[in-house]
Order: C-alpha cells, then structure tokens, then sequence
C-alpha cells in the first residue's frame, strides 16, 4: 500500500504543471482592450449571464465582473446568486465546484480548460479516508473524534469527506470553532504553519502546498526588501504576504519591524485601505491582486515580493490566467446561440457528482457560518 502521507503530486510535479499551462495563456503585457470590454458587456445582457471573478484575475475581467472576491466573498457571494442565471465563473475549477456545491440549481461556466490548481491536486478523498483511518488509530480515537478542517482550494471528491471547509481568510476561526481537541487540516501544509501556533488544537497537517506561492523564498524577500530600502523613493514601508507562503517567509515577515500582515487577498485589500499612511507596500501573492491595488491606489507602490520574468513558475497563477476576456466572449458567444457543444468548446461546464454534494455543501456551509477571521492584524 502507498504510505498515506504520500501526496498525489510532488512539489516537482506541481511545478512542471505550472510551467506546462504557462504555454497555455495570453501574454500578461497585453493591452487593455476597450472594445473586447465593450462586447463582453453587452453579451452579458443579452445572455443573462452573470460573471464571477477572483482577484486574482486581470484588469479587464474585473471591468466585466458582477461579483469579485477572495475566495471566501467568492463563496459567500455563490449562496445569493440570483436563481435562473448562467454563471461564467472566471476563476479556477475548484471555486467553480464551490458554487456549483452551493448552487446546483445554476448552471456554472469556467471559460477555459486549464483551470487547475496545483494545490487542489495534493488531496482525494480516499486518501483522506484512509488518513483518517490511520491518525484515528494512532491517537487511539474513534474517527468521529477526529475531524477535518479542508482548504477551500481542494476537489468535491475531498470536500465530501471534510467536516468544514476553510480559506485563508478564516483557517484559525475555522479550526478554533471545533470543539474537538485533535484536527485534521488538509491540503495545504504551509496554511497550517500560519496558524499552529496560535491555537492549542493538537493540528495534524497533510503535506500539500501551492505551487505559485511555493516559490516565493526568503532570499527574494529580502532581494526586494534591500531594493527598497536602498532606492530612490522615500516613505513609509508595509509588507504583506499570503498564508500559502513558505515557513520561513511568513517568519521574517511577521517578525519585520514594518507594518506586516500575512492575509487572504481580500484581507490584503482591506489591510491597504486600513493603512492610508504607507506608501511602499511589498506584496507576495498573484500579480493579479497587485495590479487591482495598483488601480485603487494610483498614488502609492506596490511591489511583488518577486518580479516576474516571462516564463517562469513564479508570481503568475496560470490556471487563473488561462480565462481570458477572449474566452469569456466566446462562451457569451455561444451562450446566445443556444449552441452547447460550443460552449463547451470554449469552456468546461461544472458537474459536480451528485453523492458528494451534500456533505460538501454542509462543510462549505459551516465555513461560510463562521465568516471571516482575518481582521486588521491578520492571524
Ligand atoms: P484567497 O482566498 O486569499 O483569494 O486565496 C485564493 C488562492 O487560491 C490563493 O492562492
């Protein structure tokens, strides 16, 4: 039998992945395009579409958005969509399966094949059931006593065997909630990290992270960190980084004498707004979110943690970025010639196998309940 630890994917594996979809996306320097902005819209009132965008997402998806969010808004967000809708989910696969869980009565569209997620891909359900089954016996607990805080960023095959969900918005809420004693926390090891110490929960944590965030290291962060204190701009100094990012990165930064936080991207977006006195802010995340601060606060810096060379595995979620406005028109398109195979053509209609959306959905359910925990100073 595999040892039950083992992930479905390696950090290598997750990694060539990544490299693998980069071919797949247009080109991120690409300009703005108004008129592609334009029918899109008008499109969308023809189709009675509704288009759900992450912050992660570029500049000119946002301009065509209903909904835009992290993805705990994200799934907030899913539970008052209007009923009779077509959603054109510009995100990726997992948090389309997200909306379906809470929305099966909705029709949801990824506008793109390669929607994945390199951490979503670290977990199944069966290998959560034998997990269980095995730390249950090790703790010499029944199973019931051991339940499983998941990572949103997780299939539906995985989120049927989850007792509640969690985001990175909300991880240390989620688990404090308990009233258990031992607690399972899955896919994502360095979410965990972000949070072992501040709960007295015996935490037991798979070994899964995210293959973008996974290449910010300690180095670039000081790279960045040295560029700005020693360049030409003077002014207050903020950093931020997301709980996906590694050990030793959330360490240093935490411990920095700025102001810091390690935040959701939506936490980020608030943290911004709380903090009008910094003007240089260093972010690790996607380049989405900082292009989306860049837009709000035209006045202020914000610098990735890492800048992004063309083709590499870092700063660019690819799955993210393979949905393109081009995409979404073409679904729009199809959409309103009542033409199905072209519209999955264009892009992948979400189903969601009926036995797990139940228990999925009671475990997406609980996390929304709990609601956001990531306040001003982060974890
Ligand atoms: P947020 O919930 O902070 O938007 O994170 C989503 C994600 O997948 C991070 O990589």
């Amino acid at each position: 039998m595999e040892p039950l630890t083992r992930p479905r994917q390696t950090r290598e594996s997750a990694r060539l992945r990544v490299i693998d979809t980069w071919e797949k996306i247009k080109p991120l320097d690409a300009p703005i395009n108004g008129a592609l902005i334009d029918e899109a819209r008008r499109l969308k009132e023809r189709t009675n579409a509704f288009v759900v965008v992450h912050t992660y997402q570029r500049i000119e998806m946002k301009a065509i958005a209903d909904a835009i969010g992290d993805s705990f808004a994200l799934a907030k967000a899913a539970q008052e969509l209007p009923a009779g809708k077509v959603v054109i989910h510009c995100t990726v696969d997992f948090m389309a399966e997200t909306t379906k869980i809470l929305r099966p009565d909705l029709t949801v569209v990824v506008p793109s094949h390669y929607g994945g997620c390199g951490l979503a891909d670290y977990v199944t359900g069966e290998q959560i059931r034998a997990w269980r089954s095995s730390e249950a016996a090790r703790l010499g607990i029944p199973e019931s006593e051991l339940p499983l805080v998941l990572y949103i960023n997780s299939y539906a095959n995985a989120k049927a065997e989850a007792d509640v969900i969690c985001t990175s918005s909300n991880a240390l809420k989620v688990v404090e909630s308990l009233p258990h004693s031992n607690v399972l926390f899955a896919p994502d090891r360095n979410l965990y990290y972000s949070i072992r110490n501040r709960t007295t929960k015996n935490l037991i944590a798979w070994e899964g992270s995210c293959p973008i965030h996974q290449e910010f290291t300690l180095e670039m962060l000081e790279t960045a960190l040295d560029r700005v204190e020693r360049g030409p701009q003077r002014g207050k100094i903020g950093i931020m980084v997301h709980p996906e990012c590694m050990p030793e990165v959330l360490d240093c930064v935490r411990g920095l004498r700025y102001v810091n936080a390690v935040l959701s991207t939506g936490g980020m977006i608030t943290f911004v707004r709380a903090h009008p006195e910094i003007d240089i802010w260093i972010i690790g995340t996607e380049i989405g979110l900082i292009e989306s601060l860049c837009q709000e606060h035209p006045s202020k810096t914000f610098l990735p943690v890492y800048e992004h060379k063309s083709c590499d595995a870092s700063c660019v979620c690819p799955y993210m970025k393979s949905v393109s406005i081009e995409g979404v028109i073409a679904v729009l398109k199809a959409l309103s010639e009542g033409n199905v195979a072209a519209i999955a053509q264009h892009g992948k209609l979400i189903e969601v196998p009926e036995q797990f959306i139940p228990r999925a959905r009671i475990a997406i359910e609980r996390m929304v309940a709990v609601g956001r925990g990531d306040g001003p100073t982060g974890y």
